[in-house]
């Protein structure tokens, strides 16, 4: 018998099966073959919520969430951190090398001349109420790009997938910018080729009467940091609506407004706001110990806390909090830190969250730094969506170009009525 298989023993049978194992997996669909008679179904797995599914095989990104690992294409989160910028880190992850400096310097050329958008999309924004979400203008203004790119249905077509890429990493910073913007009544700032990709988002939200915006080089370099720490992290919920949704053969914008739109959830990318707003509501230092205990009721989450994978502090948390203390020095210190440090502090020693594996998460931290940065809560979730499109076009390109991957479409466990007959309403 091979060492690299799997017995089973059906006990309503008898039967013994001799399933393959590979890359430490079994194949759902070998089960199948395990029925009671003929007439069974066969043998099917129920996981909610994927807890135990790997639904691809993915060479992007590679999570070690007891160790508190994260590496994109075999490089590790720290030294892209470090030494990367958002743009090299970007065409790594699609690519799957790092670029050449012409390799870079055109990508960058290419993102940086598809930041503009159609005039029309300005229109379809004045639509929007003063006060509307930027997520939800976002998820609806990315949405509204396939229809002014027909040739976006052409999925694969791998010219029209690289132009794709170029006008959603170049544009979504705009969109982004611009449902900010509308959010203040303030006039757009359209925008500036001169500028890199973290320094021009800034002149397009921040921008008022000069002629020429200049970013602060700190809070340039800081915003480049969380877009790298925010590139991919493998099959998160996002990214599994862009597989999932791309799986149809839709078009990627509105593949990555599905994904966008599973980001805003708060328990995914919209953490970062409920921490601000669970920071704020907590309110000072001494209040502290009686949300924990909250939470210990579970009355409350700790938002920011806690992660599907990682069962270690999160490394993109360690190095959120690192530049943090940076962004304060150029902006002043943002008083709610001390309350995350002591729910922190508490957190890491109690019991509860220790049981739990519980540790600060990339949300913890980022929603303090763009706070000091000058954005409103509401553009946190906006600032990871930025990021993260690398990401799920990585993911949109993988899948669309493995074979073994078709559309998705789960199986249930049916546990509703047997067949019944319909009762008229007068019967009821
Ligand atoms: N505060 C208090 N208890 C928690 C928390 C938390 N933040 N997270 C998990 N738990 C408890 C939960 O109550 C459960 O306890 P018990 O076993 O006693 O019933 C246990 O830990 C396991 O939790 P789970 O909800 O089954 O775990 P999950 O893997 O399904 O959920 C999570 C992961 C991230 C949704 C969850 O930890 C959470 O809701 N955290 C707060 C929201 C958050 O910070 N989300 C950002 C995630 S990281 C970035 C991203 O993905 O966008």
């Amino acid at each position: 018998m091979s060492q690299n298989t799997l017995t089973i023993t059906d006990n309503r049978t008898g039967k013994t099966y001799e399933l393959p194992i590979k890359n430490g997996t079994i194949r759902a669909m070998d089960l199948r073959q395990i029925k009671v008679d003929a007439e069974d179904f066969g043998m099917m797995t129920y996981d909610p919520a994927f807890t135990n599914t790997a639904s691809c095989i993915s060479k992007i990104t590679y999570i070690d969430g007891d160790r508190g690992i994260l590496m994109y294409r075999g490089y590790p989160i720290e030294e892209l951190a470090e030494k990367s910028s958002y743009l090299e880190t970007s065409y790594l992850v699609l690519h799957g090398e790092l670029p050449t400096r012409a390799q870079l310097d055109e990508w960058t050329w290419n993102i940086t001349h598809h930041t503009f958008i159609h005039e029309s999309i300005r229109k379809f924004l004045d639509g929007f109420h003063y006060d509307a979400h930027p997520m939800g203008i976002l998820i609806s203004t990315v949405a509204a790009l396939s229809t002014f790119y027909k040739d976006a249905k052409n999925i694969f077509d791998p010219e029209s997938r690289r132009k794709q890429t170029f006008r959603l990493i170049g544009k979504m910073p705009t969109l982004s910018a611009f449902a900010y913007r509308h959010s203040l009544g303030m006039p757009l700032a359209y925008p500036d080729n001169d500028l890199s990709y973290a320094g021009n988002f800034l002149n397009m939200l921040f921008r008022t009467t000069e002629a020429k915006y200049k970013p602060n080089p700190v809070l340039e370099h800081a915003l480049d940091v969380l877009f790298i720490l925010h590139a991919d992290h493998e099959q998160n919920c996002s990214a599994n609506a862009m597989r999932s949704v791309g799986s149809s053969h839709v078009d990627p914008y509105s593949a990555i407004a599905a994904a966008t739109a599973a980001l805003y959830g708060p328990l995914h990318g919209g953490a970062n706001e409920e921490v601000l707003l669970m920071l704020r509501e907590i309110g000072s230092v001494k209040n502290v110990p009686d949300y924990i205990k909250r939470v210990k009721a579970k009355e409350k989450l700790l938002m920011g806390f806690g992660h599907r994978v990682y069962k270690n502090y999160d490394p993109r948390a360690k190095i959120i909090k690192k530049i943090a203390y940076d962004v304060f020095e150029v902006m002043g210190k943002n008083p709610l830190i001390d309350i995350a440090l002591e729910c922190e502090r508490i957190a890491l020693s109690d019991d509860y969250f220790i049981s739990h594996k519980l540790y600060p998460n990339v949300d913890f931290y980022s929603g303090l730094i763009y706070e000091a940065m000058g954005f409103p809560a509401s553009m946190f979730t906006a600032l990871f969506a930025i990021g993260r499109t690398s990401g799920w076009i990585a993911q949109w390109q993988e899948l669309l170009l493995d074979p073994e991957q078709k559309i998705a479409r789960p199986r249930q466990v049916y546990l509703g009525y047997d067949k019944r007959s319909y009762i008229p309403i007068d019967h009821r």
